[in-house]
């Protein structure tokens, strides 16, 4: 054994993607097998260190065997919901839980915790790790891939291959109706998945937050497709792109609460307006987080796990691992928050697009 017992926790936090279950195993592959040391599954992000007892599950090897690459979601649960720091209570009021979260872990024994999470609950988890003096690791973890410091995060790469996959079977379905089919894939604040699935894909518009549109540039590109003899056209829309007049379209859940959807049919009347062809639209949803994990997000899923055991070892805290040219590394927490990763308007991709001759909508 390698640097005396431990016993750490570790929890997926924020919406689920494909590969979280890859990162798990590897942690428990790590742990048990390099360090003997012992892995607590926190069930439900922060949600199961708010319950009493504490809702855990002891991993050991024989849970977490291959067939995990192979699973989407996350076999802990997660939560995207109830900021431990202003948790809405059942009887309306708003209540800071941060110190029973810590209580639990403490409860349980935790040496070190790590948090698979995206940004927003890596600043959680951050800030609770700095007042309940935890020791935390982030696995940067989101099908937006927008987390800073990380050229990708677990569960992008295969919302790409199925947002590219939604546009190869939209596409002999256009052609054989002379139509123009809008695709609306997720990402909230952040255009990679449009951009890369679009690429792929073959799109010939791709409408993405960080580029405001003109309707009028998608329209002309409808118009010199079908000029040059091509009877259809793929178009994609990322979630967060908003209206002519800069609204952003929301629908409204449960309880109030909104996310994105619904632009993908604003652009469509639009180019029908605009142009006259039938459109018909697809909104992708979460069909793009909940599917079998990419080869790439299992790999990086699993070096990922393995490296934020070792920093354990190591005892390098507050530090999250990440992905950058070809190796995994890690950079602080603090740093990855801070530096929001948009789409870079001259980046490799936005260069590709324009190369290739699809509308970025301006
Ligand atoms: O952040 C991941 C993500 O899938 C976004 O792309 C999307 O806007 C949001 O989560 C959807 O959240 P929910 O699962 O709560 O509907």
């Amino acid at each position: 054994m390698v640097g005396g017992e431990k016993r750490i926790g570790i929890l997926t936090s924020g919406g689920d993607c494909a590969g979280l279950n890859a990162a798990i195993r590897a942690a428990v592959h790590r742990a048990t097998l390099t360090y003997g040391w012992q892995v607590i599954g926190l069930l439900e992000g922060t949600a199961g260190l708010l319950t009493r007892p504490v809702r855990y599950e002891v991993l050991n090897l024989s849970m977490v065997s291959g067939t995990m690459l192979r699973m989407g979601g996350t076999i802990l649960g997660t939560t995207n919901r109830g900021n431990p720091f202003a948790f809405p209570m059942a009887d309306g009021t708003i209540k800071d839980r941060t110190a029973e979260i810590i209580g639990g872990c403490r409860e349980l024994g935790l040496d070190a915790l790590i948090g698979i999470g995206g940004d927003g609950s890596m600043a959680i988890l951050r800030r609770i790790a700095q007042q309940g003096g935890l020791n935390l690791v982030g696995v940067p973890k989101t099908i937006d891939n927008d987390i800073g410091m990380t050229e990708v995060s677990i569960g992008y790469d295969t919302a790409v291959a199925v947002a590219t996959e939604a546009l190869d079977r939209l596409q002999p379905t256009a052609a054989s109706h002379a139509r123009v089919m809008v695709l609306e894939v997720m990402g909230r604040d952040a255009g990679h998945i449009a951009l890369a699935a679009g690429i792929a894909g073959g799109a010939d518009v791709v409408l993405i937050p960080e580029i405001p549109y003109n309707i009028d540039s998608v329209a002309r590109k409808i118009r010199e497709v079908r000029s040059q003899g091509r009877n259809f056209a793929l178009v994609v829309v990322s979630e967060a792109v908003r209206t002519a007049d800069g609204k952003e379209i929301q629908m409204v859940y449960q309880g109030g609460e909104t996310r994105f959807g619904g632009i993908g049919h604003y652009i469509s009347q639009q180019i029908a307006a605009a142009t006259g062809a039938e459109t018909r639209v697809t909104v992708l949803g979460h069909v793009q987080r909940g599917s079998m994990p990419s080869p790439r997000d299992r790999l990086i899923a699993s070096a990922f796990g393995v490296h934020a055991v070792d920093l354990i070892a190591e005892g390098k805290f507050d530090r999250m691992v990440a992905w950058s040219n070809r190796e995994v590394i890690d950079v602080p927490i603090e740093d990855a928050i801070a530096r929001y990763q948009a789409v870079e308007l001259d980046g490799a991709l936005a260069r590709t697009a324009r190369g290739l001759g699809i509308c970025l909508g301006d």
